[in-house]
Order: C-alpha cells, then sequence, then structure tokens
C-alpha cells in the first residue's frame, strides 16, 4: 500500500506513519555491550514527575563513556547532549542536564534520570556507548502523559499565525501539541472540526466521525494540510498540557467576567486558564455541570460523565459557551490555585 500518497489521512496508514511505530528500523544488529532494546523502548511521565530512561551495559569495555543525547531532528545540524559521563565523573549539558543525573543502581546501569518533567521534554533520547571503536547506541522514547486541547482566538476561527498559536498556548498552560500527541488524543476520543496548527508548523485537525462538511467522507483519521507559512497563515491551535501543580474549583454564581475573576480573589485563587481546567478534566476526571468564566474571557465546563441535562453531548470533554458578553452576568467562575 501507498501510504506516502494518502499520508495522514486515514487511519490505517496513521499506523504505519505514526512516528511512535518507525525508530531503530535500519539493519537490527546485535549490540555488545548494551542491552537492546533497553528494557523499555517508551516511558512515560507527566509533568512535575521524575523519569528514568532505562540503558543497562551488558559488558563493559576498558575505557568508555557513556553520553546522552537528546534526538531533536527538527533542529539541523545540532547537537543536543544531556550529559557525558565515565565511571568516575559526569558533566550536564544544555537547558536539560541541570535536571540530569545518572541512576547508577548497579555497576552497569547508564540510565538517565530526568526530575521535575516539563510539557517539551517529550521526544526520542539516545544513549550512546562510546568507546573509540565500536561505538553503540540504543533509542529511548520519552513520553508526557497529558491532554490536547482546540483552542480559538477571542477574536473568532483562523486567527493565528504559527508564532500567535504558540504564544496561546503558552498563555493558557501548554505548548503547541506534537503530532504524535494530536494522533493519541484522536485514539482517545478528540474529534474537532477546525484545523490547527501543530509544533513542528503543520496544520490538522482529527475526525472520528466522518462528515461532508469537516473534510468529506473520508475514513476517520487525522487531516492534514501539511506544513504552512508560519508567518501568513492562519489557523486555530491544538494545544498540550499535563499535570498542574495546584488544583481547578468552582464558584458558583451569577457574575460578570470581573465578578468572577474578584470571587476568585477572595478565596486566594485567581480566574484558571483553559489549559488548567482540561488538566484537571483529564486527571482527576472532574465534572461540572455548570459554565463558569477562565481568565481569557471564555466560559466552558467540564464533563466527565456525559448526561442528557448537561451538554447532551454523549461523549466526555470540557463543553465552551465561547467567548460571551464580558458585561453580563450570568456565569459561574472556575478557579485555580
Ligand atoms: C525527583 O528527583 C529529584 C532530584 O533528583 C529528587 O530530589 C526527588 O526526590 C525525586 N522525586 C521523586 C518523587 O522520586
Ligand atoms: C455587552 O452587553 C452590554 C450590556 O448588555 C452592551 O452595552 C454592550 O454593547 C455589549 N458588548 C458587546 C461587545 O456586544
Amino acid at each position: 500500500m501507498n501510504c506516502a500518497a494518502i499520508l495522514l489521512l486515514t487511519a490505517s496508514c496513521l499506523v504505519w506513519s505514526s512516528p511512535l511505530h518507525t525508530p531503530n528500523k535500519a539493519a537490527p544488529k546485535e549490540l555488545k555491550y548494551l542491552l537492546d532494546p533497553p528494557v523499555y523502548a517508551e516511558v512515560a511521565g507527566r509533568r512535575g514527575e521524575n523519569a528514568t530512561l532505562p540503558c543497562i551495559l551488558r559488558t563493559k569495555p576498558n575505557h568508555y563513556k557513556v553520553k546522552w543525547t537528546k534526538l531533536e531532528p527538527e533542529r539541523v545540524g545540532t547537537e543536543n547532549i544531556v550529559m557525558i559521563s565515565n565511571e568516575r565523573s559526569f558533566k550536564q549539558y544544555g537547558h536539560l542536564g541541570p535536571r540530569a543525573s545518572l541512576r547508577r543502581a548497579h555497576g552497569m546501569d547508564a540510565s538517565l534520570q530526568l526530575s521535575q518533567l516539563q510539557l517539551d521534554d517529550g521526544g526520542r533520547f539516545r544513549c550512546e556507548l562510546v568507546n573509540g571503536i565500536e561505538d553503540e547506541s540504543v533509542v529511548v522514547t520519552l513520553s508526557i502523559d497529558g491532554v490536547v486541547f482546540p483552542y480559538q482566538s477571542l477574536t473568532g476561527r483562523y486567527k493565528f499565525t504559527f508564532h500567535e498559536a504558540k504564544e496561546a498556548c503558552a498563555e493558557q498552560d501548554g505548548i503547541l501539541a506534537s503530532y504524535s500527541q494530536l494522533y493519541r488524543a484522536w485514539t482517545e476520543g478528540l474529534d474537532w472540526c477546525n484545523a490547527g496548527w501543530l509544533s513542528d508548523g503543520t496544520v490538522h485537525y482529527p475526525i472520528l466521525y466522518p462528515r461532508a462538511t469537516c473534510g468529506g467522507e473520508l475514513l476517520p483519521g487525522i487531516r492534514s494540510y501539511g506544513p504552512k507559512d508560519k508567518n501568513h497563515d492562519r489557523f486555530d491551535a491544538f494545544c498540550f498540557t499535563s499535570l498542574t501543580s495546584g488544583s481547578v474549583f468552582y464558584i458558583s454564581g451569577a457574575f460578570t467576567f470581573s465578578q468572577a475573576g474578584h470571587a476568585c480573589g477572595r478565596a486566594v485563587a485567581e480566574l484558571a486558564v483553559v489549559g488548567q481546567l482540561y488538566s484537571a478534566w483529564h486527571f482527576q476526571r472532574y465534572d461540572q455541570c455548570d459554565g463558569g468564566w477562565l481568565k481569557d474571557g471564555s466560559v466552558r465546563f467540564p464533563i466527565s460523565a456525559p448526561r442528557e441535562r448537561c451538554g447532551g453531548i454523549p461523549e466526555p470533554g470540557v463543553r465552551s459557551f465561547g467567548f460571551p458578553n464580558k458585561s453580563h452576568g450570568l456565569y459561574g467562575a472556575y478557579c485555580y490555585r
């Protein structure tokens, strides 16, 4: 089957084109020094937690170093080294370095520990044994557990350049989602009929229930517009967020936007941003059948146990009333503390 031609358009092809399924395809040569696969080929963690990326020696050469690198194919010509160590010492490099250490649970353990995971730590990491003769490496994928949410400007649909989309996600406590995060969100139920930027500068949207108005009656899948002009083309954004350190709560009332902000302030909190509400919905199964103001001026509510009286949509999700007139006192407040 020629997947390249219909790449990203159908579920069956997506499986083959997903970056998660293509590492290490070239020549499966047996390694002498490193355990391969390295216990787990993929490790997951949430923002704020620690993660251990396994790398175990089978045999020790006389002299060697272990080098951990984050593979960032989009940054051509730069090698993002995290740390280099020999048996006695290690040295940290780059922005990940300060949060990196070697586990050294035993004499053959070269596993990398990353503390205080951040949203953009996800990706592929290479553990390389360097002895000057037969260097060997294994690759481990770190995936951050989280939730993808579509985000639209207060001024309407398709208003963000790539750079504005990136800022919009940051303001909502997120980052632009990667393709594999959107793909995973689609398998978990995300169906969204508006195209949005992803972190690699491409534009996509996920469809579970094909319909004529959303790219036609193709099979369910991720619809692709391919790469777009980051400075001139305008779309919505797909943002990604994970666990938060604080929590979200609801104050009931018939508030205007500014009254809602004051209500949160009296509770020693602030209006929540969209990513925080999604995080609570995703990780704590937060369920509240009342529209409430958020910091960006939108009104939303999280539903984990769908029921007829709460929006009537059969799937769980965060529902949106869009951006109502801020002077209408009709909604409660979602606060974050
Ligand atoms: C995470 O790593 C940090 C630094 O290495 C350590 O101080 C902390 O105890 C670890 N936390 C957990 C939950 O393992
Ligand atoms: C919002 O509502 C107020 C009072 O009903 C009205 O005066 C104002 O023009 C509205 N603003 C917008 C942007 O529609």
